[in-house]
């Protein structure tokens, strides 16, 4: 076979993904869609053409086939030292997902801003939220958000990376809506609770997890009902709160 088509045919199959698998961004979407004020409603409604939080989760990840987009890859994530905050880290040039977010929250509220790009932010916001919430995008330079740590997943060769990106919720099998529907039941209290603090807090809760990820798996492990049993509700915990903090992130924005 042709080298270059090999290639071609190779990386996507080894999966270098930068992403909260589709489910995961859906999940967040559609939970963050239950707790919208009104006027964030009818903001959003208008911006994104009635479609949902959920269909627009995605698109952050599918512009990423036109090449020309790559400048917004490393608005996915963050990359520190893990005994450090992320105040306190050297920041990437390039930008990371803090960053990307704030970017995005000041242009949607200028409505200044030419539409197509109020709307292109808008789409990146709700994504990105999600994205900060799955704790390897919150993790360690040196691995590549654990995508250099190989692991078997019921047999079928994974990283650390993709395991909290994909095979744990699709190994859970359930839709995106039945995992909204399931995962959005707390009560005012607790989800006022969950929807407190700020970025920066919410960025190093992410980090703390990730430590505890890499603590808890060896480089080639076979991992599969063990781990989903031990790590199932941290996960469903973590697409819970990315949801209702969407919805607070853009309430206030829309305010
Ligand atoms: N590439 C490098 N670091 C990454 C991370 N933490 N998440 C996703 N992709 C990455
Ligand atoms: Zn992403
Ligand atoms: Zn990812």
């Amino acid at each position: 076979m042709n080298k270059v088509f090999f290639l071609f045919l190779l990386v996507p199959l080894l999966g270098f993904s930068n992403y909260w698998g589709k489910t995961g961004h859906r999940v967040t979407g559609h939970i963050a869609q239950n707790h919208l004020s009104g006027k964030a409603k009818r903001a959003l409604n208008d911006l994104l053409d009635g479609h949902s939080l959920a269909f627009v989760s995605t698109y952050a990840d599918e512009i990423k086939a036109d090449r020309s987009n790559s400048k917004f890859s490393p608005w996915h994530y963050v990359n520190y030292p893990l005994d450090m905050r992320y105040e306190d880290s050297e920041k990437s040039e390039f930008g990371d997902v803090v960053m990307a977010i704030e970017e995005c929250i000041r242009v949607v509220k200028n409505k200044n801003s030419e539409r197509e790009n109020r709307v292109f932010h808008l789409k990146m916001l709700v994504h990105l939220v999600g994205d900060l919430h799955q704790p390897m995008h919150a993790s360690r330079a040196e691995d590549k958000g654990g995508n250099d740590i190989q692991l078997q997943w019921f047999g079928e060769g994974t990283n650390l990376h993709r395991v909290w990106d994909k095979n744990l919720i699709v190994s859970y099998g359930m839709t995106y809506t039945e995992l909204a529907t399931e995962l959005d039941r707390l009560p005012r209290r607790e989800r006022k609770k969950i929807q407190e603090g700020t970025i920066y807090d919410w960025v190093h809760e992410s980090h703390l997890l990730a430590a505890e990820l890499y603590a808890s798996v060896e480089p080639g492990e076979k991992i599969g009902y063990q781990y989903s049993y031990k790590y199932n509700d941290l996960l469903f915990g973590q697409l819970q709160k990315g949801g209702l903090r969407l919805a607070k992130v853009l309430n206030d924005l829309f305010a």
